[in-house]
């Protein structure tokens, strides 16, 4: 029963697209569902892995820390990405931890059943590529944005890289706590909470109920 289950929710994966029935079934047969509540560390940096995850549902940080405790988030995974999947290609303790920021959903998949699919599968091998290409994109832009932008700029960045389309507005539809802005762009959570009520004085965002955002055009200004 769990092995069709898991098939069937590993069959609507992206990553998995490519791969056969038998494929499938190996693959079912090295994964488990997993449901966590908010606040779950999933992966810690620096520890062995033995597993990949994949996010079904819910959003988690990627985000490393000193030996102070000075946090940094690197990225946050929706629905449909992957992680863990680092350390189990080159062998090496986690890059990062990796922590769920509401209640989620997981596939994870065996370090033995993910080397195994990417041996065999070419489909799989190029898809992960490109989840990694993508991430070494997003990582570029992050270091210009460090390097190149001032504080308004970093957070403007970060608003714009949060936002969707809502009926032709820029709408940052999750709460996204000054906190985490913070530690998305290396600066204090005092200063961030002064630049939001610069923008918002200034007419550049407009805050709406329940934490939403309203980016007006001219926020773009700050970052070109
Ligand atoms: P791993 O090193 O096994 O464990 C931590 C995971 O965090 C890592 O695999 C990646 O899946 C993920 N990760 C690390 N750095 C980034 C990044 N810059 N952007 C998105 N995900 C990342």
């Amino acid at each position: 029963m769990a092995h069709d289950e898991n098939k069937a929710f590993l069959r609507r994966v992206p990553l998995f697209s490519g791969l056969t029935e038998q494929q499938l079934d190996a693959l079912a047969a090295g994964s488990a569902r997993r449901s966590y509540p908010k606040g779950r560390t999933i992966v810690s940096e620096g520890e062995p892995s033995q597993s990949m995850y994949i996010l079904l549902a819910g959003r988690a940080k990627v985000q490393r820390s000193d030996a102070e405790g000075k946090e940094v988030i690197l990225a946050v995974l929706g629905s449909g990405e992957f992680f863990g999947e680092m350390s189990l290609i080159d062998d090496s303790p986690r890059s990062a931890s990796v922590i769920t920021l509401e209640s989620c959903e997981f596939m994870a998949v065996s370090k033995d059943a993910f080397k195994t699919m990417l041996q065999q599968s070419p489909e799989v091998s190029m898809a992960v590529m490109r989840g990694l290409v993508r991430r070494l994109r997003e990582a570029d832009k992050k270091i210009e944005t460090l390097a190149l932008l001032d504080v308004y700029g970093r957070v403007a960045r970060v608003l714009l890289d949060f936002s969707e389309d809502v009926g032709g507005e820029r709408v940052v539809k999750n709460r996204l706590p000054r906190q985490e802005i913070a530690k998305m762009i290396g600066a204090s959570r005092e200063m961030v909470s002064r630049v939001m009520k610069g923008l918002e004085l200034d007419g550049y965002i407009m805050p709406l109920p329940e934490g939403k955002l309203v980016l007006r055009e001219k926020l773009s200004s700050y970052i070109n």
